[in-house]
């Protein structure tokens, strides 16, 4: 035993002993009573059945649809819009800040029930999941900087692109420069992409309209130019759930039927981003 090693067993011993010692004494803490049952979130609406809450999964660092607040609050249109259909479902909804990277694991393995997080529809995400009715209409936008001479994405093809790891934009752009083309720049989100443009990193960056517009209009001095191209393919975004879980996804169709027929849809839109033109 080494000094060292030896004094920590003594001062371990001398620690078992003093706690015998209390114990015999009749001073050992008391055991912790059995842990209550954990607290139902308050539930405001009337349903009688003890409400199963629903986890949701969404990557927040994707304003305006969803991000944190300074209070570490999730917020933003896909919060207001599910929060919507939730109580038109009757059921109950708790968001949870989920990675990107991992989130289509996260409901794959169960640790969420749904997730909303600007997903775009895909042929090949439909043979791992199921998605509900779109929500939203989307594409891809190219972000660079005012000054810089690129006018579409073609001219992209000898420019290093930052793009968030996994998305659309992601797929876009692996297409266009190659698959093994070490300029297409993966970053773990959006605005770290568009940070990375600004600090002169990358040359532009392929990302979802929707944030990367509201990037450029909070970034004023980042000084950033957007180019939308035909070639970019309409995205439509859905609410995912688990391959199979038809019941679940039959509830969020409904409520969002009825959120788009009676103007909540609408309401929330323009809260937003503005009437709808
Ligand atoms: N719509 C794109 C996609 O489905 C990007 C979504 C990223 N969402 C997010 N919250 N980071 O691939």
């Amino acid at each position: 035993m080494t000094s060292l090693s030896h004094r920590r067993f003594l001062r371990a011993s001398a620690a078992l002993f003093t706690g015998v010692l209390l114990a015999a004494c009749g001073k050992a803490p008391e055991p912790a009573p059995a842990p209550a049952p954990a607290p139902q979130a308050a539930a405001p609406a009337p349903a009688p059945a003890p409400a199963k809450v629903y986890t949701v999964g969404t990557d927040a660092a994707y304003a305006p649809f969803e991000s944190q607040n300074e209070k570490g609050e999730i917020v933003g249109f896909s919060v207001d819009l599910l929060n919507a259909i939730a109580a038109k479902a009757g059921i109950e909804v708790k968001f949870v800040n989920t990675p990107w990277e991992g989130i289509f694991n996260s409901l794959q393995q169960g640790d969420r029930d749904l997730l909303i997080s600007s997903i775009t529809i895909t042929d090949e995400r439909k043979q791992t999941m199921d998605f509900s009715d779109p929500y939203f209409d989307a594409h891809q936008l190219i972000a660079v900087p005012e000054k810089s001479k690129v006018t579409k994405f073609d001219d992209l093809k000898k420019l290093k692109v930052g793009v968030q790891t996994g998305t659309t934009g992601d797929e876009v752009v692996t297409k266009l420069l190659g698959k093994t083309n070490t300029n297409v720049k993966r970053f773990e989100s959006t605005p770290l992409a568009l940070k990375e443009l600004e600090a002169g990193g990358v040359d532009a960056v392929v990302a979802d309209n929707g944030v990367v517009i509201n990037y450029v209009a909070n970034h004023p001095t980042a000084k950033f130019r957007t180019i939308n191209d035909p070639a970019f393919e309409p995205e439509q975004y859905g609410i995912a759930v688990k391959k199979g879980n038809t019941e679940l996804l039959e509830k969020i169709n409904k409520g969002l039927a009825e959120i788009r027929a009676d103007g909540t849809y609408d309401r929330i839109y323009a809260q937003h981003f503005g009437e709808k033109k």
